[in-house]
């Protein structure tokens, strides 16, 4: 039995990593941002607000004993996760993938800014215990995975990231 969280900014590759991850371990993924959907509350017309404190009360309740979580908001929650893997991304990459996303402009410098501030690694550790971070820059989705299943099975330890040489330049 084993509840597997991956967050990380946007881009950083949850999704196309917590496919391959499901498939290889044989566990259902979650997808955060689907079960969100149904937890928003409608501020303005074109606004929306998660209810995040009510979503995680029904995950914790209805979170299957095995499985592979993934989104965003798992780091601004407290879930029942035995593992909390934070993917990590360099600034410059982290802007392509976004460009390649069709995101605008300010929305990709609010992410980058995030990612470079740690802000998915110090929320995950204020709420959960076995928190990892695993680079994927330079990795292949499949690498990563490796890298993960590694960390699981307490064979590696989780990557070392430090982007704060970033925080002043014009990237
Ligand atoms: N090592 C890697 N791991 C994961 N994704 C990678 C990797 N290298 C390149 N990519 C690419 O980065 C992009 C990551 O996008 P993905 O949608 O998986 O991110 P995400 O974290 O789920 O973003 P969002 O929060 O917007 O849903 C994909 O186009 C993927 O192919
Ligand atoms: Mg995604």
């Amino acid at each position: 039995m084993v509840r597997i969280g991956i967050t990380g900014v946007p881009g950083t590759g949850k999704t196309t990593v917590s496919r391959l991850l499901g498939e290889r371990l044989g566990l259902p993924v979650i997808d955060l941002n689907y079960v969100a959907e149904k937890f928003q509350i409608d501020v303005y017309k074109d606004s929306k607000v998660i209810d995040v404190e009510k979503l995680e009360r029904e995950l914790s309740r209805e979170l299957p004993e095995d499985a592979v979580v993934e989104g965003h908001l798992i780091c601004e929650m407290q879930l029942p996760l035995d593992f909390v893997i934070v993917l990590r991304c360099h600034p410059n990459e982290l802007r392509r993938r976004l460009k390649h996303k069709g995101w605008d402009e300010e929305k990709i410098n609010t992410n980058v800014e995030a990612e470079i501030l740690d802000y998915c690694l110090i929320k995950s550790e204020e709420n959960y215990e076995n928190v990892y971070q695993v680079d994927t820059t330079s990795r292949t989705p499949e690498e990563v995975v490796e890298k993960i299943i590694g960390i699981i099975f307490g064979r590696e330890g989780g990557d070392e990231v430090d982007w704060s040489e970033y925080l002043f330049t014009r990237l």
